[in-house]
């Protein structure tokens, strides 16, 4: 089994492993801070994946939401288990597995998996990115007004300031819709498929995004922090079909001029 095989293997695995959780009823949910939820099926599904990368690939970094990192060699496999606990914990679909591996800081393969969608989304890097073994690529919309995009407020549950907030106030006036699903991955991956036109947040964490980054890139959009600069570790993050990229960041720009 390649490397592409086996990400999109264990992810698909730790889908089958979350869904065993989703909805139950005796389901142990925990407040890492006060609006930051864990269950005991983000642990679980982490520690089988980790599991997994052990196994196959010992020498191996990883570096996972909730059980941090270990160093190994320069290859890192970075993981967010479920991706959107808080929709995951009140029984909503929206929630996915997301695994990248990076070496030397560079994407090469990623995964994310969306149980109850049932979708699996994957890349590798130079070669494409896919949905359930179909290419994928981002919308062809060239007119802000025209766009649906996408964000989060992970910055409301650390109380980031400046937040998301003067952010929304100047985006939303200039698009045609806004959607807020629950989780950073899928919002990455449905720019990369043109179901979504663009996606911003702010204080996002590399396991949220680093698979996505990926997908999205390969799928022909850009992702780049609200300098303009492409890191998966930034916290800002501004995916779009590539088309709307400058105008979002001119009117990102000018919010952040008032500041
Ligand atoms: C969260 C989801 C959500 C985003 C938050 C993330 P988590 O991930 O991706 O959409 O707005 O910023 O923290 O905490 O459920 O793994
Ligand atoms: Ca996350
Ligand atoms: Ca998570």
């Amino acid at each position: 089994m390649n490397e592409l095989e086996f990400i999109k293997e264990t992810a698909l695995e730790a889908g089958k492993l979350a869904k065993s959780y989703f909805r139950r009823e005796d389901l142990l949910v925990e407040y890492k801070s006060a609006k930051d939820l864990v269950t005991e099926a983000d642990k679980h599904v982490e520690r089988f994946i980790l599991e997994q990368i052990a196994k196959t690939y010992p020498e191996d970094s990883t570096f996972g939401e909730e059980y941090g990192k270990t160093k190994g060699n320069h290859r890192e496999w970075i993981i967010d288990p479920i991706d959107g606990t808080g929709s995951f914990a009140q029984g909503q679909p929206f929630f996915s597995i997301s695994i990248a591996m990076y070496s030397h800081e560079q994407a090469q393969i990623a995964a994310v998996v969306a149980p109850i969608l049932d979708e699996i989304y994957y890349a590798e890097k130079g070669k494409g990115a896919w949905c359930n073994g179909k290419k994928i690529s981002v919308s062809k919309t060239n007119d802000l007004s025209q766009s649906m995009l996408a964000t989060g407020f992970a910055c409301l549950r650390s109380d980031l300031q400046p937040n998301n907030i003067p952010f929304l106030n100047a985006i939303l006036p200039r698009i045609r819709d806004l959607r807020r699903f629950g989780s950073a991955a899928i919002d990455l991956c449905y720019v990369a498929c043109g179901r979504l036109d663009g996606f911003w947040e702010l204080n996002l964490k590399p396991y949220d995004i680093a698979a996505g980054k990926l997908i999205v890139e390969e799928a022909g959009g850009v992702y780049s922090d609200f300098d303009n600069k492409n890191h998966h570790r930034a916290g800002e993050v501004l995916a779009t079909n590539g088309l709307l990229h400058s105008d979002l960041n001119e009117v990102i720009r000018l919010v952040k001029a008032d500041f």
